[in-house]
């Protein structure tokens, strides 16, 4: 009969795991670890890439986030998710954070929470190299742009006047397309830019030195949940006074901040 009894609590002991691992929700508890759901658009090198044949995601939000997960005790998972999906993922709680390289401004602040800023960005250009018309942003006019959709480049390139804007999933898409010719200008995030020209050895196109905002980047989370809020910029001010964010910076951009 003993035997009995403990096949019966192996069973229900087998039941209670799969229904924890089951149970999965919002920072849930999956058998004592807690899990941070990250939702990131990975499609930004060097903030969010994954290169051929890598299984992880890298890049410096990557390990930032890692960072910040480590000190608050949450297990990281990212799920890699459309740039326009991000804030409706917030919205609907299928995720706990965004970290995508998403500048904080006041229209997304309407609908998303953001930590303090992490990185301080803003908007270039990427032209073919044998372009002579398009030297500055007021040269756009009567040009074609490419654009990331649902990003702030899209929202600046349609305040300018006269420019035909074309929208991409991808930043990659946008430069396929102005090396096809089916654009003469990718407006893109300064630092993807640079990293997209310096170290991904693109040849071709040019990034040219004028910046149209200054922009920043913060950690985005659903509108109530401010207690998580507090926890990352405690867990960001951490890693900034101990030196680890000097190190994930310096490991990405080859300075320190
Ligand atoms: N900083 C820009 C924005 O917030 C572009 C971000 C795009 N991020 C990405 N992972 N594709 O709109």
């Amino acid at each position: 009969m003993k035997w009995m009894k403990a096949l019966a609590l192996a069973a229900i002991c087998a039941l209670s795991v799969v229904t924890l691992a089951g149970c999965g929700g919002q920072s849930a508890d999956n058998g004592g670890k807690k899990v941070l759901k990250v939702g990131s658009s990975i499609d930004f090198a060097p903030f969010e890439f994954q290169d051929e044949g890598q299984k992880d995601y890298q890049g410096f939000d990557m390990d930032l986030i890692r960072a910040i997960g480590k000190e608050l005790g949450y297990e990281v998972e990212v799920s890699n998710i459309p740039f326009d999906g991000l804030i409706p993922a917030m919205q609907n709680k299928t995720m706990d954070v965004a970290i995508s390289g998403m500048t904080i401004n006041d229209e997304r602040k309407q609908n998303v929470l953001f930590s303090d800023p992490y990185y301080q960005a803003g908007l270039t250009m990427v032209v073919r190299d044998d372009e002579q018309a398009i030297q500055k942003f007021t040269d756009l006019k009567g040009h074609k742009v490419a654009v990331q959709i649902g990003t702030t480049s899209a929202e600046e390139v349609k305040k300018l006047e006269g420019v035909e804007v074309h929208e991409f999933n991808t930043p990659a898409d946008c430069f396929t397309e102005l090396k096809a010719r089916g654009v003469d200008a990718v407006v893109n995030d300064r630092p993807v830019n640079d990293y997209y020209i310096q170290k991904s050895g693109a040849t071709g196109v040019k990034a040219l030195p004028e910046r149209l905002t200054a922009e920043d980047y913060g950690i985005a989370m659903a509108k109530d949940n401010t207690e998580l809020q507090q926890k990352i910029n405690e867990a960001l001010k951490k890693l900034k006074d101990n030196g680890e964010y000097d190190k994930i910076f310096a490991k990405w951009f080859g300075e320190s901040k």
